[in-house]
């Protein structure tokens, strides 16, 4: 019988994934993600059989573009949770209340994961005192997570965060083969649409502008030519008065474009 043996990743073979990587989507693998990087190929080259990484790349090289895809889904990190970084939908709230509640407003969600950061923007929307109509656009490079965003269907633990009325009237309980899940309904459901997006391509169009863009914790990822491009591209998007929320751990540092400091990592357009 063959002995799965899966050895260490290469220099070579490291260097020759991180440049794809980065060329693809402009994630940064810096030196210290070889471990990172190796663990998550393995799970790639389980699915296919393959026990080396040398012949991982090799199988990468001769089907580049069918097996791409896969391997930024192994990559990328989709931590994310609902409500995650909490005070930040407290903000939301009053801009919405404060400043958009009689006008018909959009919001994108940059780099959403498995979908509970829209999820979570749509039930502010909801309890807000909100006269208008919305719309929620939530774009994510890997095609994976984006399944998972629109099935809506989460375990049991990741909705407990919320308070019980909220689970109530935006989630239906699981029964029978989805005991233990809950399932976000339907009106919440079409008020988001899940779309594939790379935030690194230059020639992506979407529609319209945008009152709002949540782009949190995806921007750590990239390098600082990187995160100016994307950040250019945000700043587009926005009308002026427009927000940028970031992640709690990032901050607009030298995109040089005049955005105006609102709160933690909260940005507006001026
Ligand atoms: C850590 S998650 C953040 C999820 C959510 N925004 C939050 O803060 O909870 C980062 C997401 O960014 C996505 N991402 C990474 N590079 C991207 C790119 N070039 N274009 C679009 N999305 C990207 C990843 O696939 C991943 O789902």
């Amino acid at each position: 019988m063959d002995i799965p043996f899966y050895q260490q990743l290469s220099q070579k073979d490291f260097d020759y994934i991180r440049n794809i990587v980065y060329k693809e989507s402009g994630i940064k693998l810096s030196e210290m993600k070889r471990a990172l990087v190796q663990s998550r190929l393995l799970r790639r080259m389980r699915e296919l059989g393959i026990h080396h990484y040398e012949e991982y790349c090799n199988f990468l090289r001769d089907n580049y573009d069918d097996e791409i895809e896969n391997l930024i889904n192994c990559i990328t990190t989709n931590k994310t949770e609902f409500f995650r970084e909490r005070e930040h939908f407290s903000i939301l709230q009053r801009i919405i209340e404060q400043e958009l509640s009689h006008k018909n407003i959009s919001i994108w969600s940059a780099g959403c994961s498995t979908g509970e950061e829209a999820y979570s923007i749509a039930i502010v929307l909801f309890e807000s005192n909100f006269n208008g109509q919305f719309r929620i656009i939530a774009t994510d490079i890997d095609t994976k997570v984006l399944q998972t965003a629109k099935n809506g269907k989460y375990p049991i633990e990741a909705v407990q965060v919320l308070d019980v009325s909220l689970l109530k009237k935006y989630f239906l309980k699981g029964k029978e083969q989805y005991d233990g899940y809950a399932k976000v309904k339907d009106f919440l459901k079409e008020k988001i649409s899940f779309q594939y997006l790379n935030l690194l391509d230059e020639s992506f169009n979407l529609k319209g502008k945008f009152d709002i863009i949540f782009c949190r914790n995806v921007m750590i990822y990239f390098d600082k030519d990187v995160q100016a491009k994307v950040l250019k591209k945000f700043y587009d998007y926005l009308p002026k008065g427009g927000y940028l929320f970031l992640g709690y751990a990032e901050a607009i540092v030298s995109a040089n474009l005049p955005f105006h400091y609102v709160a933690h990592s909260v940005y507006q357009k001026r």
